[in-house]
C-alpha cells in the first residue's frame, strides 16, 4: 500500500536512571496521502512521543516506520534533519514562535532552512501570512498578537514550504471554539490546493468533526481506528464534509471577521 505514513509494531521507552519505562508498546498506523488523521487519547498515553517519532525528533527502538516511502529508522541523523525541513510542517499547542523575530521572519524560517534567499523567503512568507488573514501584522512581534493570531502565524509557518505532511500537537487546546474552528479550516486542504496529509493529536472534542479518521490511543497503543461514520456515531457529531456539502463554502470557511 502506498501510504503517507506506515507504522508497524513501533516501540519506544524512556530511561530514567536504571529503569526503562515503555511508553509506546507496539503502535500500528496506516495514514493515506491527503488524509486529515486524528490521534486522540488521555494525557500521558504517548501521543506526543508517537508524533516525535514520526517526525524523526525521537528515535524508536524497534518496529517499522516509513514516511512517504522513506524508512526513517535507518535514515542517518543528518538526512533526517533535511528530510524534516523539506517534508514536514509543525503546529504546537503553545505556538512556539520566536519572540525576537517579526511575524514575517518567523514564517520565513522553513524557507531559510531550505537555503532560500532572504528576499525570496520573505515574499513567500508574506503571501502565506495574507492567506491566514494577517496581512497587517507582517512586521509585528508575536507578543503583540492574540493567541488565535499567533496560532495562525504558526500555521503559515507550517505551510509556507508546502510540506507533504503537517503534524499538529494539540493545536486548538489553548484557543476558544471559534478560533479553533478557524485554525482547523486553515489546516484543511482547499479545492485547487495540493492535498496534504495532516496529523492532529488532540483531546479537544470540539474539532473531532474535521477528521477523516480518528485513532484512539491508550496506554502506548492504538486501540482502534474509526472512519468518519464510526467516529461521528461514537463521538456524536456531524462530519465536516457533510456540513460543507450542505452549506455554501463561503458560509463554512469564510475568512471574514478574522482581523
Ligand atoms: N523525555 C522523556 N523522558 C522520560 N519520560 C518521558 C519523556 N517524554 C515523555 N515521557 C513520558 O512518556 C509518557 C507519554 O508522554 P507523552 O507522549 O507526552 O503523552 P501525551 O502526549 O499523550 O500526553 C508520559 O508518562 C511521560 O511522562
Ligand atoms: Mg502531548
Amino acid at each position: 500500500m502506498n501510504s503517507a505514513i506506515l507504522v508497524r509494531d513501533l516501540h519506544k521507552s524512556f530511561r530514567t536512571g536504571e529503569i526503562d519505562t515503555p511508553v509506546l508498546k507496539g503502535v500500528n498506523l496506516d495514514i493515506a496521502h491527503g488524509e486529515m488523521f486524528f490521534i486522540v487519547g488521555p494525557s500521558g498515553c504517548g501521543k506526543t512521543t508517537l508524533i516525535s517519532l514520526l517526525c524523526g525528533t525521537l528515535r524508536a527502538e524497534t518496529g517499522q516506520l516509513e514516511i512517504m516511502g522513506h524508512d526513517l529508522r535507518t535514515m542517518r541523523e543528518s538526512r533526517i534533519t533535511q528530510f524534516r525541513a523539506e517534508n514536514v510542517g509543525f503546529v504546537f499547542q503553545q505556538f512556539n514562535l520566536i519572540p525576537t523575530l517579526t511575524v514575517a521572519e518567523n514564517v520565513a524560517i522553513p524557507l531559510r532552512l531550505q537555503g532560500k534567499s532572504a528576499r525570496t523567503a520573505r515574499k513567500a512568507a508574506i503571501a502565506m501570512i495574507e492567506r491566514v488573514g494577517l496581512a497587517d501584522k507582517v512586521n509585528e512581534r508575536p507578543s503583540r498578537l492574540s493567541g488565535g493570531q499567533q496560532q495562525r502565524v504558526a500555521i503559515a509557518r507550517a505551510l509556507v514550504h508546502q510540506p507533504a505532511i503537517i503534524v499538529c500537537d494539540e493545536p486548538t487546546s489553548a484557543l476558544d471554539s471559534e478560533t479553533g474552528r478557524q485554525v482547523m479550516e486553515l489546516l484543511t486542504s482547499q479545492p485547487g490546493e495540493a492535498a496534504r496529509t495532516v496529523i492532529v493529536v488532540t483531546h479537544d472534542p470540539r474539532i473531532y468533526h474535521h477528521a477523516d479518521r480518528i485513532a484512539e490511543m491508550e496506554d502506548g497503543i492504538i486501540r482502534r481506528t474509526l472512519d468518519q461514520t464510526e467516529a461521528a456515531a461514537a463521538f456524536n457529531f456531524t462530519p465536516h464534509s457533510t456540513l460543507t456539502a450542505l452549506c455554501p463554502s463561503s458560509f463554512v470557511a469564510s475568512p471574514s471577521g478574522w482581523h
